[in-house]
């Protein structure tokens, strides 16, 4: 079905198509009968894809990426579509506007999108009301959390404790973004002593929150970390506690590309990532001794790039 709308979703702007699929989710999800048919076309429960990742069950181990449904408008249309679990975000601690538009940029001929968002969203008051509100059942929920723009990186923690705290009871799990590159710094909490500060406190802060068993925390990484600050990275990661890592979000990276719009600012995802990605995948599997539950991300399009994840390591992996 995508294939034959495709074109016709091309002859708009990225951000506008975004922005319409989303509303005809969020209404198609209020309506019983349409969620009705979507279901009977989408989801097919198999218990032989039940899986278990972070001490949670899952109904299968595909999910949606953080970065789509932003502010968490559409999930009862979005658990129509088959998904296990859904990731919501990222959203800062305040509503903020992100970069001017245009913002999104197609790469047709490779398959591939830049860009440059910066996380607009409307805060974690507005996405806690939502989350408080009957949710779908069936479909695990993950919060995505990032800095805020105008936070100083030295100030960083304080913003993911707060949201930590907000999301208290309403998150199957929280994902700790460190690696999107378009909030200027955001990607230098990656670096160990950083990051074992940002993910000490945030482990520490669990047993205080009224969520038992604790929420697992999963930490989001670049695919364009060294051999060595992705070592430096994971141990931060193990030694902290934390539960699972997501790798990996979009590529500053534009090697071997064709269409003209890779000049454009931001980060690249899509096909020309899925090699990076997996590569990434396997290096953590490594460095942790399939110790620590890895989910995969970056240009899986189908089930053959699913299953080449889930064979690498992955838990489970977003599309
Ligand atoms: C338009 C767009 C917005 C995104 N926004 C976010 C975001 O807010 N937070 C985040 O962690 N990742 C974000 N991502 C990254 C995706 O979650 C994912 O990690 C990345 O796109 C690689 O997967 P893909 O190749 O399947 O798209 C975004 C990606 C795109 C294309």
């Amino acid at each position: 079905m995508y294939q034959r709308i495709r074109p016709l979703l091309f002859r708009a702007d990225p951000e506008s198509i975004h922005g319409w699929t989303l509303t005809a989710l969020r209404c198609s999800g209020r309506v019983g009968p349409v969620r009705w048919m979507l279901r009977r076309m989408f989801c097919w429960p198999d218990p032989r894809l039940r899986t278990r990742a972070f001490g949670l069950g899952f109904e299968n181990p595909i999910g949606l990426a953080a970065g789509y449904d932003k502010d968490a408008r559409a999930l009862w249309g979005l658990a129509c579509l088959g998904f296990g679990h859904l990731e919501v975000g990222t959203v800062t601690r305040f509503p903020q506007a992100g970069n001017p538009k245009p913002r999104i940029f197609r790469l047709p001929d490779d398959e591939a999108l830049v860009n440059r968002m910066g996380f607009p969203n409307q805060g974690a008051e507005a996405m806690h009301r939502r989350l408080m509100r009957r949710r779908p059942p069936g479909v695990r929920i993950g919060v995505n959390i990032g800095k805020g723009k105008d936070t100083p990186l030295e100030d960083a923690a304080d913003d993911y404790l707060e949201l930590l705290r907000t999301f208290d009871g309403l998150a199957d799990y929280i994902a700790v973004n460190v690696s999107s590159p378009n909030t200027l710094g955001l990607r230098r909490l990656q670096a160990r002593d950083h990051l074992e500060r940002l993910l000490q406190a945030l482990v520490a802060e669990r047993p205080h929150l009224s969520q038992s068993p604790p929420v697992p925390l999963l930490v989001k990484v670049a695919p364009d970390l060294t051999e060595a600050e992705l070592e430096d990275a994971v141990g931060a990661i193990v030694d902290a506690g934390v539960d699972g890592i997501i790798a990996t979000n979009t590529t500053l990276a534009r090697d071997g590309l064709l269409s003209p719009s890779q000049t454009e600012t931001g980060g690249l995802s899509g096909r020309p990532l899925r090699e990076r990605s997996l590569a990434c995948v396997r290096a953590i599997v490594r460095l942790t001794e399939a110790r620590l539950p890895v989910v995969a991300a970056g240009g899986i399009a189908g089930p053959e790039d699913a299953r080449r994840a889930l064979d690498a390591g992955a838990a489970t992996c977003r599309r």
